[in-house]
């Protein structure tokens, strides 16, 4: 899968995609993470990207020609499935729209700053906005790191061990079940007695149960979803 990430903050997105598990995906040749400063598609030698918002009001907007032209670049390499804009007022991200997107082959994601993009680019170039919760961060990298960290590690062959993506809270719609590791008690916490029964499929019913109890308590709302 091939991510290309738009922004005019491109240095914020280096870090996220340099390490642990993003950093191995890349060299194993699973993804490819492209990152395009949009200032080098500015309007004038000043590096110009964004203006004033017509009708008057407080901020800057994001405008339409550098980011027509980086994406008309990418579109003339290859086609894309998505074109993704990184905004507050997109829909909310979840496991189902994650798994979705993991299946696409080539993405944009345009990260949004400032008072956000001309109207102009979200009609006619992106296809979906995504936002990350309902609060305004700085500017579209950090949930467009978030959003391509949430793919990417649920890409075949990224994890090493292949089944833990799909024992991620979320997946099957149930938050996940605790889990305990050696030593067996510590200053008088002891590990329930079935982890330690051998019983496999004990083991599972008792995870089971504990998935559902603990989304009950904490996420309702997920039991209600279809
Ligand atoms: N840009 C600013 N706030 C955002 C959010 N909550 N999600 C995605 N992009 C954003």
């Amino acid at each position: 899968m091939r991510f290309d990430i738009i922004s005019c903050q491109p240095d914020l997105l280096e870090s996220p995609f340099s390490h642990s598990i993003l950093k191995r995906a890349q060299q194993k040749g699973l993804v490819e993470i492209h990152i395009h400063d949009l200032r080098k598609y500015a309007v004038n030698k000043h590096g110009q990207i964004d203006d004033y918002a017509f009708g008057g009001g407080a901020g800057m907007v994001m405008m339409i020609e550098p980011i027509d032209k980086c994406i008309s670049e990418l579109q003339a390499a290859r086609t894309y499935d998505a074109i993704i804009y990184m905004t507050p007022d997109g829909q909310t991200l979840n496991q189902r729209i994650v798994n979705k997107f993991s299946l696409l082959e080539n993405v944009i994601i345009l990260c949004g700053h400032y008072k956000g993009v001309d109207e102009r680019v979200r009609q006619h170039y992106v296809t979906h906005e995504i936002s990350i919760g309902d609060y305004v961060l700085s500017g579209g990298e950090l949930g467009a790191a978030v959003l391509a960290d949430a793919i990417i590690r649920i890409i075949p062959g990224v994890l090493n061990d292949e089944s833990s993506a799909l024992t991620d809270s979320f997946q099957d719609g149930l938050l996940a079940p605790p889990v305990y590791t050696r030593p067996a008690e510590y200053k008088g916490m002891a590990v329930p007695d079935i982890l330690m029964s051998g019983d496999t499929p004990k083991i599972e019913q008792w995870r089971f149960e504990q998935a559902i109890a603990r989304t009950k308590q904490r996420r309702p709302d997920l039991l209600n979803e279809e």
